[in-house]
């Protein structure tokens, strides 16, 4: 589905504009689990540098095709261990990707590597599916593990983004910011 071009077009006209409207996304932003690239085709043209990271082989390749001309940077790896150091981001996406990490504890993980390569006074956005048995049944070859919306907002506080949004409507949107002054280098300052 999310090669399909109503994926992309839905992404673009309903999804995207709605969670990013208002934001300031910088110059620097990492996308995580791009899958085909719906999401990436829209976000290249808000920043000037996009990275993007993706575990699955097959869809790097596919990646590096669509975008060798748009010099999007493909990464093949984890975002549950990212392999940047941190403060590297101005903002972080992440579009429905995380009911397609398997365990509660790695979804957490993938908030808290996000935090960290994330600058100051950054941003990570995205949206996922709200658990239907519909979905569920449509995923039974995969993995299918959505969030509750109570659960995210409660990891992102305690992860130690402020300024948090959360919407729940046909889908799960998120918009959390990590403060200004940077909790573990409090010496640092925008
Ligand atoms: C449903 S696709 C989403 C594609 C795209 N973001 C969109 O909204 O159309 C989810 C992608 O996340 C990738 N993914 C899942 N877990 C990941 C992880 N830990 N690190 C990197 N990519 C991951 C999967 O391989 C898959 O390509």
């Amino acid at each position: 589905m999310c090669s399909s071009r109503e994926w992309g077009e839905h992404l673009h006209a309903a999804v995207l504009p709605a969670v990013t409207a208002g934001l300031a996304l910088g110059e620097e932003m990492l996308e995580l689990g791009p899958g085909p690239g719906a999401a990436t085709d829209w976000l290249r043209t808000w920043v000037r540098r996009l990275v993007v990271v993706e575990r699955d082989e097959q869809s790097v390749n596919a990646l590096r095709t669509r975008f060798e001309a748009d010099s999007v940077e493909v990464v093949h790896g984890d975002a549950t261990a990212l392999p940047f150091a941190a403060r590297s981001f101005d903002s972080v996406a992440a579009f429905t990707m995380l009911h397609h990490v398997p365990t509660r504890s790695l979804q957490a993980r993938v908030l808290s590597e996000a935090f960290r390569v994330l600058r100051p006074g950054g941003v990570l956005v995205g949206s996922d599916s709200i658990h239907s048995d519909e979905l569920h049944r449509f995923h039974r070859e995969d993995t299918y593990n959505p969030i509750e919306p109570a659960t995210l907002l409660a990891w992102l506080g305690g992860l130690g983004y402020v300024r948090i949004k959360i919407g729940v409507d046909d889908m799960l949107t998120f918009v959390a910011h990590k403060p200004k002054v940077d909790p573990d280098h409090p010496w640092i300052e925008e």
